[in-house]
């Protein structure tokens, strides 16, 4: 047997930015997804998730696999492997895999996908494919648009499989370019605060919100002869906005464009070590995807509201696709105790059920 793990992750800013031609700058983290891998000489395998033991085992064909409600949670990995199927990658045998996962699910940390990486790479290695890890990583979001059917962007996907130690990426989702910047967040750690919200309906809101930006995009292809909300300026949005009829759609849109600006201002002061600024912009992003994009609801806006009162906070926001899941606040080391008790005791007063925190640690992306 082989083991293998696959990071969860944060997104520091650069917020439904993805699929709409923009940048974004999230990191691998600690927390994650392993596997155990034993080869069978069939062309069936068998996956059993030591987290969900109440599923069982689940078992399926290596060719032809198609999604079923029966599979639950097993469609992820699945869908991987039909995707590389798809691709000409088809399997000679199947596999018995074991799952371990310390990620919160469904906390908006991409425990979806930790586990399309994770198989990606468990196949690639194991059948000797020799495919490098922006193509894993591009198949992986492929199982979660098609197989899966939630329309997602790179981001996740991107995160998991190129995650470094200590960096943040700044990947431009336009043309996948990417590099990496090294974090050094002057005596603050990243805490991650979990809303602990059942996730319900993301997906339907996740992909409307995409629709309307698509639709304002088309609008404003009209008049500017562009391929993505990426590539506008914020002066060049705001002197064409009125193009777009719809008033919800230009909100989403005008998010889009300042988020991506937002990003590019954020990294560039963090690497000038302005990590003021850089919290400065993380507080405009979540204003921003409350106000404009409207992705966030009672239980983020609590925590990042409550996170701003804080002494030792330099910035708080909601991170992932939003709705539940969690916020990611950049604060002093000395102040996390105060910073944990005081957000637990006023979120739980005001929603009726207590947040979790993590401290994060920001680790390499997926491997053997
Ligand atoms: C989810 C999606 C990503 C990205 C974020 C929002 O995590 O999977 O592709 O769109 O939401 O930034």
């Amino acid at each position: 047997t082989h083991a293998y793990f696959s990071p969860g992750r944060v997104n520091l800013i650069g917020e439904h930015t993805d699929y709409n031609g923009g940048h974004v700058f999230p990191c691998a983290i600690s927390l994650g997804t392993y596997a155990l891998v034993a080869p069978r000489t069939d062309g069936v395998s068998r996956l059993y998730s030591m987290n969900l033991p109440e599923q069982g085992v689940v078992e399926f064909p290596m060719h032809g696999a198609v999604k079923t409600d029966a599979y639950g949670w097993a469609n992820y990995p699945i869908g991987v492997v039909r995707m590389m199927e798809d691709a000409g990658h088809a399997a000679a045998h199947g596999f018995d895999i074991l799952f371990y996962g310390n990620l919160p699910n469904g906390a908006g940390l991409s425990s979806s996908a930790s586990i399309e990486v994770l198989m990606a790479v468990i196949l690639n290695d194991e059948l000797g494919l020799g495919i490098d890890m922006v193509e894993l990583v591009k198949l992986a979001q492929k199982a979660e648009n098609i197989f899966v059917g939630m329309n997602c962007g790179i981001m996740d996907q991107f995160a998991v499989g190129m995650g470094k130690k200590d960096c943040a990426i700044l990947l431009d989702c336009n043309t996948l370019a990417y590099r990496y910047s090294k974090l050094d967040l002057k005596g603050c750690s990243i805490v991650i605060t979990n809303t602990n919200k059942a996730h319900s309906l993301v997906t339907s809101a996740y992909n409307e919100r995409r629709m309307q930006s698509e639709a304002a995009l088309k609008a404003l292809q009209k008049v500017k002869a562009i391929q993505s909300l990426g590539e506008l300026t914020d002066a060049e949005f705001d002197e064409n906005a009125a193009v777009i009829e719809d008033e919800v759609e230009r909100r989403r849109a005008r998010h889009a464009v300042y988020e991506n600006r937002r990003t590019l201002e954020a990294v560039d002061a963090l690497e000038k070590n302005d990590v003021k600024r850089f919290g400065a912009l993380m507080n405009d992003s979540h204003v921003s995807l409350r106000d404009d994009y409207e992705v966030t609801g009672p239980e983020l806006d609590t925590l990042a509201e409550l996170a701003w009162q804080q002494e030792g906070v330099l910035g708080s926001r909601m991170t992932g696709g939003g709705f539940a899941g969690c916020t990611v606040s950049i604060v002093r080391d000395e102040a996390i105790p105060a910073f944990e008790k005081n957000v637990a005791e006023a979120y739980t007063a005001k929603i009726g059920y207590a947040p979790s925190f993590y401290v994060a640690n920001i680790a390499d992306g997926a491997r053997r």
